[in-house]
């Protein structure tokens, strides 16, 4: 086994290389930009970010055209990071790091908050910009071809919500954007918006009352309706007030409670049903689609919340690493509400699901793709593929091998839902550095990789722009 720490070592060379050598068969028809992100520097000064959802968020660009490929990478300059650089000490609040403060700046800082930029988790196209984005509501917005960052995104509306998430769902449709946020306060909500593909404008439309509001990192949705999975991560509000502890760590495990799915019909934001179901915690719901009076809910589970615990930082550098992938499970939930059956897909763990977005999003469909891991101790080690009809697997590793989030690419005129590619940036830590691998997704062989001369620290999400 190599040594899958150094995925998260600090990378705080920015560099651009026109052409990657490549290996293999490079697929000719590949046009457009890979665009991903992650976290790439975990402390600052003699201080150290807690948790791998904290480290300053860098973009990298994988620019394919006419078999070449060129690769660019650069820091978000936001304010949590510059802030954090000129200070010497970290200045904001993260996911599970909080600046050391005084009683007094506590106080202070409630009534002034300034909640964290650091947008490391995924990038989108928002009305004409592309934008990097977190569970705060201030997407932030940089230029696809330089990486430069443009600035925090000024919303056209009064829409007020401190908690949102980085997975925000496309209306295949109409183009329009729907994404869940949480208002917290003396009467908190969660919000169900939407946005128009054309402007950064967001309509609430259906808010539901919350004592205490789950920590949901992604949600549901299928073409009439969106499904709010309340996992039994709950916070009191006012624990995140006073408590004075980081964001995450204000939330309690509460079993009991079970897990309740809330169903909402987009067209007039009414809640139809809610599901229950036993404990389970999720990051990822993979897809949602509505059949014989129920909804298919596909999400990868875990049993409880410690994997939230798992990835520290100071556990994944540890002798005992998080495996950091989770079950396949699907989920049926009758539309008149009641309890939900549910029954895991495969045997192969999976995590950072994906699909063919155009043919089976909220669709009965066929195909996930995602990290797994091979050798039981190790740190995330192969990509695996799962049809959950046939519950069958195949799996993809190089030995020694680190791969992320593998993104679909369907070939240009194809027709079956796995003919395309996969690309996935590969940490091989023996040679120091990453590759781009181009997987075909039918096989699962592979087809040819790109070599970056550094090593990427491993990275959450990215997006395939054409
Ligand atoms: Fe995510």
């Amino acid at each position: 086994m190599t040594d899958y720490r150094q995925g998260f070592d600090d990378l705080t060379r920015e560099i651009h290389e026109p052409e990657l050598p490549v290996d293999g068969d490079w697929p000719d028809w590949l046009s457009g930009t890979l665009i991903r992100n992650g976290p790439a520097q975990f402390s600052v000064g003699d201080q150290d970010y807690r948790h791998w959802f904290d480290g300053h968020a860098m973009l990298h660009a994988f620019r394919m055209d006419n078999g070449t490929v060129s690769y660019r990478n650069r820091f978000l300059e936001t304010k949590s990071r510059t802030e954090a650089l000129a200070a010497g000490e970290i200045v904001r609040s993260e996911f599970a790091t909080d600046p050391c403060r005084s009683l007094f700046g506590r106080v202070m800082s409630v009534f002034n908050p300034t909640p964290t930029d650091n947008a490391s988790i995924n990038v989108a196209r928002l009305d004409d910009q592309y934008v990097a984005m977190t569970e705060t509501p201030l997407p932030v917005a940089f230029d696809p071809e330089t990486l430069n960052t443009v600035g925090v995104v000024d919303y056209d509306d009064d829409v007020d919500a401190q908690m949102t998430t980085a997975h925000p769902h496309v209306e295949p449709d109409t183009g329009t954007i729907f994404t869940y946020q949480t208002a917290f306060g003396r009467q908190s909500e969660y919000q169900i918006c939407s946005l128009p593909s054309d402007r950064a404008k967001r309509t609430v439309r259906a808010s539901l009352d919350v004592a205490r509001p789950s920590y949901m990192h992604s949600f549901g949705m299928t073409e009439q309706y969106v499904i709010l999975s309340e996992w039994p991560l709950v916070v009191d509000p006012l624990d995140l007030l006073l408590r004075g502890q980081p964001f995450i760590e204000n939330f309690e495990w509460m079993p009991e409670r079970g897990t309740r799915f809330r169903i909402l019909r987009k067209a007039d934001g009414a809640e139809v049903a809610t599901c229950t179901a036993d404990a389970a915690f999720a990051f990822h719901h993979v897809n949602a689609f509505e059949q014989d009076g129920e909804i298919a809910c596909d999400i990868v589970t875990y049993p409880d919340a410690s994997i939230i615990d798992e990835l520290y930082l100071d556990n994944l550098r540890g002798e005992k690493p998080s495996p950091g992938t989770g079950s396949l499970r699907r989920y049926q939930l009758p539309l008149e509400g009641g309890r939900a059956p549910s029954h895991v897909l495969s045997e192969e763990t999976l995590e950072l699901p994906r699909l063919h977005e155009a043919s089976a999003r909220a669709q009965p469909y066929n195909i996930v793709y995602g990290i797994g891991t091979r050798h039981e101790g190790n740190f995330a080690d192969q990509l695996v593929k799962i049809d959950v009809e046939s519950e069958e697997a195949q799996t993809w590793h190089a030995g020694g091998t680190y791969p992320g989030e593998p993104v679909f690419v369907p070939r240009p005129d194809a027709t079956a839902e796995d003919d395309g590619v996969l690309l996935s940036v590969v940490l091989d830590p023996a040679d120091d550095h990453s590759f781009l691998l181009v997987l075909d997704a039918a096989t699962f062989a592979e087809r040819a990789r790109a070599t970056v001369p550094h090593a990427i620290p491993f990275g959450f999400h990215g997006q395939f722009f054409e």
